[in-house]
Formats: C-alpha cells, sequence, structure tokens
C-alpha cells in the first residue's frame, strides 16, 4: 500500500534542510513539515521575526519562510516529538569529512547520521520512511536499516521501516531556483511504495519526468560522482587558466570555444580562485577514500589529483600577488573584496578567500576585508586572527609596518582602498562590477594593483584609472 505522508520530520536545519523543506512546505499545503536541530542558536534564528537573521542567506528564502512558517512549516529543538509523529523522516544532517582514525582526512563522518538512526530508531512511531538526504559514502543505507531493524527486537511496540535515499543537487546562492526547478530529483530505494510514496510529494511542483528512480547503491554513488565531475570541470578550467597566462592565450576565449562544443557544454567553465564550498572537496575525498577501501588505487589517484589541483591554484594565487608586489608584501595594505566561497551565499566553507587571505597575512601584509553578507565574527573564525578596530585610525599611514599580519573588517570598499597598494578580487558579488575605478583610483598607493581572480571587473575602466590588472587566464602579457 503505498503511504500517504501527511508529517514529514526533518532533522537538520542547516543549508540543506532550512531551503529544502521550505520549498517542500510551500508547494505541499497539506503537509505538515517539522524541522530539528540540536543546535538551538540556529532554531532561534530561523524563528526570529526579523528575517534578515534567518541564518542562511538566500535569494528569495525569506519570502517563503514568511509564507509558511508557522502555517505548515515549524522550527524546533523538539526531536523526540516531532520523529514521532512523523510518517516520513529526512536526515540532513552534516557529514564532514573525519578528522581521527580510520579514513581521517578522506573518510567521512558519519557519527551524526548514526546518532539520528538511533533517534529514530528509538521515538518512530508505526510505519516511517527515512530519506538520505545528507550526502553519504555508497552503502550507508545498510548501516541506517541495520540500526533502524534492531530496534524493532529493542522496543515493544511495532515498528517498521523503509530506506530511501534522495541525495540533494542544490547549489547555495541559488538553492530556491534548484529546489523549484531542480534538474532532477532522484530517488533510490528498493520498497516501489516508498518510492512512490516521495515522488508523490514531488509531484506536486516537479515535472514526472524528471523524478528519477535507481536502486539505492546507485543514487549515493551518482550524488558523489556529480559532485566529483563538478569539481573536476572547475579544476580542468583552472589549469589551462595557467597555461593561458603562460603562453598568451585568453581563458575566456577558451572557455567559449569549447563549451560550443555540445558534447562539453558552456556551463561550469569559469575559471576562478579555485573551488570552494562544504562539499565538493569533501565529497571527492570521500570518493577517493571509497575507490582504495575497494582496492582501486588508480582511481583513487585519479580523483586525488583534482583535489591536488585545486590547492595548488588557490595559492598560485597568492604567490603571484606577492611577485606583483616588488616579492615584499609587508607592510603593504591589501583589500580583499569577497570572503564568500561563491556569490548570493554567506557561506564561507572551504572558501580559497581562506587560503589566500592567510597566506597574505602569513606573509606580512596588511588586510582590508569586505563581504556583503559574511559577518567580521566568521571571518574571524576562518582565520583565526581578532580583527583590529576598524574606527581606529588605520587608513591615515602611508605605510602600515605596524599592522603586519593583521587584519580590518571593512563595510565600506572605498574606505578600505585608500592607501592601499592593492585590492584583490575573490567572490564575485555584483555590488563589486559597480565599484568607481576612478574615485579608488585617487585613494590607492602607486602603483597600485588590482587582481581579478573572477574576471568580473571592467578592464578598461581599471587601466583608463591608471592602475595595474591581473585578471585569471589572461596572458595578454605574453601575446
Ligand atoms: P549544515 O552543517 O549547514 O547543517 C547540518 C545541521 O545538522 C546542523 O545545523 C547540525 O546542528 C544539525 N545536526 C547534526 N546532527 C544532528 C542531530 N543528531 N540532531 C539534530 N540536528 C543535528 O550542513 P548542510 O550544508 O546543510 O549539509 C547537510 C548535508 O547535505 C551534508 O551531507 C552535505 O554534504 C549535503 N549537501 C549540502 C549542500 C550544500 O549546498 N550545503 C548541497 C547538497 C548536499
Ligand atoms: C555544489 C554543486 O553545484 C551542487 O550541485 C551540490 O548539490 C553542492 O555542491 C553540494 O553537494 O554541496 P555549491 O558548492 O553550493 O554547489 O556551489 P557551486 O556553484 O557548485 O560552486 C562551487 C565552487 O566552484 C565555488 O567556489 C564557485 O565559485 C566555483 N566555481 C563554480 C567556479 O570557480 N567556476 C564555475 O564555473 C563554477
Amino acid at each position: 500500500m503505498i503511504p500517504n505522508i501527511k508529517n514529514i520530520c526533518c532533522i537538520g536545519a542547516g543549508y540543506v534542510g532550512g531551503p529544502t523543506m521550505s520549498v517542500m512546505a510551500d508547494n505541499c499545503p497539506d503537509i505538515i513539515i517539522n524541522v530539528v536541530d540540536k543546535n538551538s542558536e540556529r532554531i532561534k534564528l530561523w524563528n526570529s521575526s526579523n528575517l534578515e537573521l534567518l541564518p542562511i542567506y538566500e535569494p528569495g528564502l525569506d519570502r517563503i519562510i514568511e509564507r509558511c512558517r508557522g502555517k505548515n512549516l515549524t522550527f524546533s529543538t523538539d526531536t523526540k516529538e516531532k520523529i514521532s509523529s512523523a510518517d516520513m523522516i529526512f536526515i540532513s544532517v552534516n557529514t564532514p569529512t573525519k578528522k581521527n582514525g580510520i579514513g581521517a582526512g578522506q573518510a567521512s563522518d558519519l557519527k551524526w547520521v548514526e546518532a539520528c538512526a538511533r533517534e529514530v530508531a528509538m521515538f518512530a512511531k508505526g510505519h516511517t520512511i527515512v530519506v538520505e538526504k545528507s550526502t553519504l559514502p555508497v552503502k550507508t543505507a545498510e548501516v541506517i536499516k541495520t540500526i533502524l531493524k534492531a530496534s524493532q527486537s529493542n522496543y515493544n511496540d511495532a515498528k517498521t521501516f523503509e530506506v530511501l535515499s534522495n541525495p540533494e543537487f542544490l547549489a547555495e546562492g541559488s538553492a530556491i531556483e534548484d529546489l523549484e526547478k531542480p534538474d532532477r530529483v532522484l530517488i533510490g530505494g528498493e520498497s516501489a511504495d516508498a518510492i512512490i510514496a516521495l515522488s508523490n510529494i514531488y509531484k506536486n511542483w516537479v515535472p514526472k519526468d524528471k523524478i528519477l528512480h535507481t536502486n539505492i547503491w546507485s543514487s549515493e554513488l551518482s550524488k558523489l560522482t556529480a559532485n566529483a565531475f563538478l569539481a573536476q570541470r572547475i579544476s580542468s578550467i583552472n589549469s589551462i587558466s595557467a597555461l593561458c597566462e603562460s603562453t598568451g592565450a585568453d581563458i575566456r576565449e577558451v572557455s567559449r570555444a569549447i563549451g560550443l562544443d555540445s558534447r562539453i557544454g558552456s556551463k561550469f567553465l569559469d575559471s576562478g580562485p579555485g573551488f570552494g564550498g562544504s562539499c565538493f572537496k569533501k565529497d571527492i575525498l570521500n570518493l577517493v577514500y571509497l575507490a582504495k577501501y575497494f582496492g582501486l588505487p588508480e582511481v583513487a589517484n585519479f580523483w586525488e589529483g583534482v583535489v591536488n589541483l585545486n590547492n595548488w591554484h588557490q595559492h598560485r594565487i597568492s604567490k603571484l600577488i606577492i611577485q606583483k608586489l616588488f616579492g615584499t608584501i609587508s607592510g603593504k595594505k591589501i583589500c580583499i573584496l569577497g570572503f564568500a566561497f561563491k556569490a548570493n551565499t554567506n557561506d564561507t566553507r572551504e572558501s580559497a578567500a581562506i587560503t589566500i587571505c592567510k597566506d597574505l597575512l602569513e606573509e606580512g601584509a596588511f588586510l582590508s576585508i569586505n563581504d556583503p553578507k559574511v559577518t567580521k565574527k566568521q571571518i574571524e573564525k576562518d582565520l583565526e586572527k581578532i580583527s583590529i578596530d576598524n574606527n581606529s585610525n588605520y587608513t591615515c599611514s602611508s605605510d602600515f609596518f605596524d599592522l603586519e599580519g593583521q587584519w580590518v573588517f571593512e563595510k565600506n570598499i572605498y574606505k578600505s582602498a585608500e592607501n592601499s597598494d592593492a585590492i584583490v578580487l575573490l567572490t564575485e558579488w555584483a555590488e563589486y562590477s559597480k565599484i568607481d575605478w576612478n574615485i579608488i583610483s585617487k585613494k590607492m598607493r602607486k602603483p597600485s594593483w588590482v587582481f581579478d581572480s573572477r574576471s568580473k571587473l571592467s578592464a578598461k575602466d581599471i587601466i583608463n584609472n591608471g592602475l595595474l590588472l591581473w585578471k585569471i587566464g589572461d596572458g595578454s602579457d605574453n601575446k
């Protein structure tokens, strides 16, 4: 019999759980959706009446929260109660790379997933469909099933479970759009009834032909593979951008030329400072671990190369900034435009900005960091360094030897530029394309450099205002 789902619980109110359940609630007004998280601070922010305080910034998310919260969408720390009333439970918790023990540095740490399975085993009532939403190594469903099965004999009340894999493909910054119009929804499982029950929910807004059914292992592996392929494209194009700079070619021309081949396609070919985000590195390393585990070292080495290239590329950018500034940046002020790992998100996890800023601080630069959505507190955490007070008189100096290796958080880009030697664009926020380079040029110390790691700034405006420009993958100096 196909279960008619009326009550859903999602464990994990993060970048996936929050937006995913919001879009589901918006499209399924007859289903009650309760999102729970053990982090009470995060839950408090999800419930704040000021929508600017939501813990996650995603364009369009605030309007959905406004429509659904308190109607068919709730956020709480009430795990026990919400699990026990649910017909379907999504596990959407974090699966970071293991820090210690077997597989440290590569395998996924599944302790939170296991904890969820135990909680579900303990509190669920009647028949419950458990859905893996987190990105998981192949065969994790086996672990979840084993824990759930054990509970059937542990507890007296009759409980039955089905486990499905339904990985999430949303990208941050475009999460709402991706969830509302997904390229596909992937559902893997053994029970046809459970698969149909979950498909019926998605059918409320996703066309039937975009809902794909596979076996559970294909579904788990497809998610890791999709991220590995996407990240591989970024490392590929970034490797060629270095070659462009050495040969006189231009990476944007090369991207366009290869992207017009319909077999390659034009998306995901923008060379940048190296991929960031919480998942690409973690998921590839997990794939590497799995390949090694299954005795396939050549496969492991192939994918590990994607991560190695990305690490090299990020440090390459720091090095060339230092080289262009006469081989030393100590006592020099450098403005950093953007700290998030991409535009339209406040997420900084694995952001290239962290590596590049740490390199520059290590070399003695004084950094003035700007980002429209990332907070000073978050940057302090990422750089493991407290910011200096931005009310202090630091802009008056013509050199910054007393501020070597320090940084300041600066909301005003024009103030940030005062007496600086270089501006480095790391995140492609739209507002950086509107900068008045005439004003900036008058404020900087000469010779002044602009490093555009995203190829998003107007080269003409920068050069016409007497600034020196380095642009990713632009080999024009070598023509
Ligand atoms: P996140 O860290 O933002 O959120 C996870 C949340 O789960 C946290 O708030 C944490 O407190 C909570 N949590 C952990 N264990 C819990 C427990 N036992 N009970 C209650 N709450 C618990 O993580 P995220 O970015 O949302 O990612 C979640 C999963 O989705 C990961 O596996 C990730 O790989 C995958 N994924 C992420 C993205 C993305 O864009 N961030 C996209 C697709 C898939
Ligand atoms: C990525 C995938 O795109 C999602 O499908 C997946 O669900 C998600 O990971 C996940 O599993 O977490 P996300 O990391 O949010 O999404 O963002 P992307 O748009 O993929 O960007 C990742 C990184 O690559 C960013 O640092 C971005 O700046 C960089 N990038 C992307 C480029 O340098 N060039 C490009 O052409 C595209």
